[in-house]
């Protein structure tokens, strides 16, 4: 019998496929705001980093870079596309739970690759 289990939604083969906001090059993104986290138990590594109007306390770009599996890749790539326009507050609230739901589910062996994204934002 096939295991179901480590089906991928179309949106997560999409954002795996084509991901969004990919930094290219830290040295020449003027960010605001770094963040660097990583799996100790699969070594997969994230850098997260956002441009903020402090004024309106907006996020208003990000960019990352994966060193990480299909699943870290789709839902930081989700991430990116969720928290661009976001007030400060309202991103730092956002769940692992909350981009899995935006993609429309993970493998449940995979959940615990959403959180890597959610730490280094
Ligand atoms: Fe490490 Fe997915 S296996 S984040």
């Amino acid at each position: 019998m096939e295991d179901l289990n480590w089906v991928y939604t179309e949106n997560v083969k999409d954002h795996f496929m084509n991901p969004r906001n990919v930094l290219e090059d830290l040295e020449s993104y003027d960010y605001d705001g770094f963040g660097k986290t990583g799996n100790v138990k699969c070594g997969d590594e994230m850098i997260f980093v956002i441009k903020v109007d402090s004024e309106k306390q907006i996020i208003t770009d990000c960019k990352w870079k994966p060193y990480g599996c299909a699943s870290a890749i789709a839902t930081t790539s989700k991430l990116s596309e969720m928290v661009t326009g976001m007030p400060l507050k309202e991103a730092y609230r956002i769940s692992p739970r909350d981009i899995v739901d935006e993609l429309g589910g993970l493998p449940d062996n995979k959940i615990h690759c959403s959180v890597i994204e959610d730490k280094a934002l």
